[in-house]
């Protein structure tokens, strides 16, 4: 497909072509954001072309490679069980998209730490979402930490980092006390990544 020049013709009809269409929009050096966003939330979720990638833990959310954006983005579905959800985190000064791929997920957002780096952190808002919506966030925006805030469905989200990075800073939301730690993969690829290489120290 060309590149039509205008933010409302991109229309994904499957999890491959709203692949194709990312690895255009991330070709050059600009990040058109809420192009991006919206070509996300215009692919209709079809569990079908998701399912070898949502690989559920017992006890953690799972974060599964999807496609490595020639580079220049990560590509990622994110499995939460019920009442899973993420530490306080930065996001290491990516973008960072986020699309509902099946239930419902709480994003809390917070302030930065104050300027000695301790101290409670603010809660900034909240806001639940739903199938097929797609947030943002970045470091200017602020943290945030994610929840599935169900205790009988689980819940499917497509993550695009962007660049990509393979660590990030938690915070203690009562000292805001940050700890830097390693974000591993569960699976790559719909293949399970061998144990010793997915430890997690994570976020979750
Ligand atoms: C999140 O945004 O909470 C998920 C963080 C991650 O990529 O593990």
């Amino acid at each position: 497909m060309d590149h039509p020049g205008q933010t409302e013709l991109w229309k994904a009809q499957t999890l491959d072509e709203l692949i194709q269409i990312l690895h255009r929009l991330f070709s050059g050096d600009k990040v058109n954001v809420a192009e991006v966003q919206t070509l996300m939330e215009t692919y209709e979720s079809n569990p079908e072309e998701w399912l070898k990638y949502a690989q559920f833990d017992q006890f953690r959310y799972t974060r599964n490679l999807v496609d490595k954006g020639n580079g220049k983005f990560n590509l990622m579905i994110l499995c939460w069980g019920e009442g899973h959800g993420s530490s306080i985190h930065d996001h290491t000064d990516s973008h960072c998209f986020m699309k509902m791929l099946q239930g419902n997920l709480k994003e809390t957002l917070f302030e930065w730490p104050g300027k000695k780096g301790t101290g409670e952190l603010l809660k900034k808002s909240e806001r639940v979402l739903k199938e097929n919506q797609c947030a943002y966030i970045n470091d200017c925006i602020g943290l945030h930490r994610v929840e599935n805030p169900s205790h009988t469905e689980t819940a499917v989200s497509l993550h695009l980092y962007s660049p990509p990075f393979e660590s990030c800073y938690t915070f203690d939301q009562r000292t805001g006390h940050k700890q830097k730690v390693k974000m591993t993969f569960y699976s790559q690829f719909g293949e399970r990544t061998p144990y010793a290489t997915s430890v997690s120290q994570e976020n979750n």
